[in-house]
């Protein structure tokens, strides 16, 4: 029995598979050594964490596989029923025929049969690369490989990967509000999770609406602002308005934001790879923020903080300004 249970929401359009826990635990770190990560992945499900995300371009697939075969073999995990895992189609492989060749490599990576949940990681695609390749992924596309998607082509090879039961649920990452918008008018299955930069300092209160509106689970990557990343920032968790809060209320500035986060309804991955850190960010789910906390945190100054923005907008790329890569919700 896990020392922590984490609530669990529901996924309308899953195949199978219907609920995710609302905090999961992100594997996106640079110079993560493997053997900290199975570390504390296996910390992790000690202490209830079921939801682990991940992403081809990450690289962290094949070792997060080994931990949580692992756990599971340790017993710490009664079955792989019990876990929810997310991974996601890089830019190279965002092209309609390579999108489930893509996804059965990373079940391969994972050690898998399925996936939980199978996202399209940004609204844009880049030469395909060969498939069989073992060298690690660009992080990001450059200018010359850069194109725009087939939303369409690319969006019907997800909802096979679904239909054939690769994974149970598919969505999207890193789209604004317009480009979900777009989706759903052409999607026979709606995407079920839309996973974007999300924090007290970029709370993208539109897009939490629009998805609200359409049964779209947002998912807030980087909460924490990323610390210990090559986008971080310290603005999380040494805001003055947070600290506050976390004083009056005996808690830490993470699990404020980590709060906050759940009582606006969204879900989150958040990373700690520290025993105690970990403990302490599932320690959030009896007791409360005010209403004025809420409050006082929806009126913190937005600061722009995009992930890597400067790769991504390009004179000839597909977006030529952060207005055309966030439609201007940033
Ligand atoms: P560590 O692994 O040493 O705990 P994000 O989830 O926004 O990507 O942020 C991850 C960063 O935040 C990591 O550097 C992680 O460091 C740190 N972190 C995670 N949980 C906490 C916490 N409860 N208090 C302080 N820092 C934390």
């Amino acid at each position: 029995m896990a020392a922590y249970q984490i609530p669990e929401v529901v996924l309308e359009s899953s195949n199978g598979r219907r609920t995710m826990p609302v905090l999961g635990f992100g594997t996106a770190s640079n110079n993560l050594k493997p053997e900290v990560l199975i570390e504390a992945v296996l910390e992790a499900t000690k202490l209830g964490y079921r939801h682990f995300d991940t992403a081809s371009v990450y690289g962290s697939e094949q070792t997060l596989g080994i931990a949580l075969a692992q756990a599971l073999e340790l017993g710490l995990v009664a079955s792989r029923d019990d876990l929810f895992i997310t991974s996601k189609v890089w830019c190279d492989d965002a092209h309609p025929h390579l999108v489930i060749p893509a996804l059965k490599k990373s079940l391969r990576n994972l050690g898998l049969e399925y996936l939980d949940l199978y996202l399209i990681h940004w609204p844009i695609s880049a030469t395909p690369a060969e498939l069989d390749q073992i060298e690690e992924k660009d992080p990001m596309p450059s200018e010359k490989d850069q194109m725009p998607m087939d939303f369409k082509g690319v969006w019907a090879a997800m909802e096979e990967a679904q239909k054939v039961g690769l994974t149970k649920s598919i969505g999207i990452s890193n789209f604004s509000t317009k480009k979900t918008q777009d989706m759903l008018s052409f999607a026979t299955i709606p995407p079920s999770v839309n996973q974007v930069e999300m924090s007290p300092f970029w709370q993208q209160k539109k897009l939490r609406d629009f998805c609200k509106a359409n049964g779209i689970v947002v998912t807030a990557f980087s909460p924490l602002g990323a610390i210990g990343t090559s986008w971080g920032t310290n603005h999380v968790l040494e805001s003055k308005e947070l600290n506050e809060i976390a004083e009056a209320r005996g808690k830490t500035i993470a699990q404020v934001c980590i709060r906050w986060i759940y009582q606006v309804g969204a879900t989150l991955a958040v990373k700690s790879y520290n025993k105690e850190r970990l403990k302490q960010n599932l320690q959030v789910f009896d007791w409360e923020l005010t209403e004025e906390d809420i409050e006082k945190i929806n009126q913190i100054p937005q600061r722009k903080m995009m992930v890597r923005e400067e790769e991504l907008v390009t004179a000839t790329g597909p977006f030529k300004s952060l207005d055309d890569l966030w439609d201007g919700e940033y």
